[in-house]
């Protein structure tokens, strides 16, 4: 498995961040509903004036303990709807819950389409391999919306992305398999989460 970690920023680029060492992460038992509270905890101890991103180095380290040590996450794989070439999996949810914890599934060659978070995301790959696109906001008074290519990175299984909430991304499955993922983001932002049409420049809330 590779180990990397890196962060895409609210302008598109994509950096190496140093990933957490696999020995040191290891566990007897690590289950699910402990990595949450883990997260959730975090969370809570942020103080008013710090942004919940700051926290991405120990949220990315607690999913690649997770990643390491679950194999249940590695049994929570559904097969790519025939229609759409795409299957998301809900690990856990409940009214106010201020995380979205899910696996996602991309036939070959499938993308997903251009959007933002609206709030810190992680992805971690756990089998195939997938491109992420990123792109970045121009300012253009004709196209409030516009946005341009700023570069991509082709992600193998062990690798961990993070994202700030204004970072515009697309995922392709790429290679002769699935690509099979988990992904945790926060609480969106009121009115920050948008899919972009990159050829009329315009985004609209999703
Ligand atoms: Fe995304």
């Amino acid at each position: 498995m590779n180990s990397k970690d890196w962060i895409v920023t609210d302008d598109g680029h994509c950096e190496s961040r140093p990933a957490s060492r696999e020995w040191d992460l290891i566990r007897d038992k690590y289950y699910f509903h402990e990595f949450l509270t883990e997260i959730i905890n975090l969370l809570r101890n942020i103080s008013n004036e710090e942004d919940e991103w700051n926290y991405l180095p120990q949220i990315r380290r607690r999913v690649r303990q997770l990643v390491i040590n679950s194999y249940w996450l590695h049994t929570q794989y559904l097969e790519p709807s025939p229609k759409t070439g795409m299957a998301t999996r809900t690990l856990y949810n409940e009214i106010g819950y201020p995380l979205t914890v899910q696996t996602a599934t991309f036939a070959p060659n499938v993308s997903s389409n251009v959007h933002n978070h609206g709030t810190w995301g992680v992805v971690a790959v756990l089998k195939g391999e997938e491109k992420h696109t990123f792109w970045k906001r121009v300012e253009d008074p004709q196209f409030p919306n516009k946005i341009e290519k700023v570069g991509e990175k082709i992600l193998k299984a062990g690798e961990i992305i993070s994202f700030t909430p204004h970072a515009i991304h697309q995922v392709t499955a790429i290679g002769n398999d699935p690509a099979f993922s988990f992904t945790i983001y926060g609480d969106t932002l009121p009115r920050s989460r948008f899919i972009f049409d990159t050829t009329k420049h315009t985004a609209k809330p999703f």
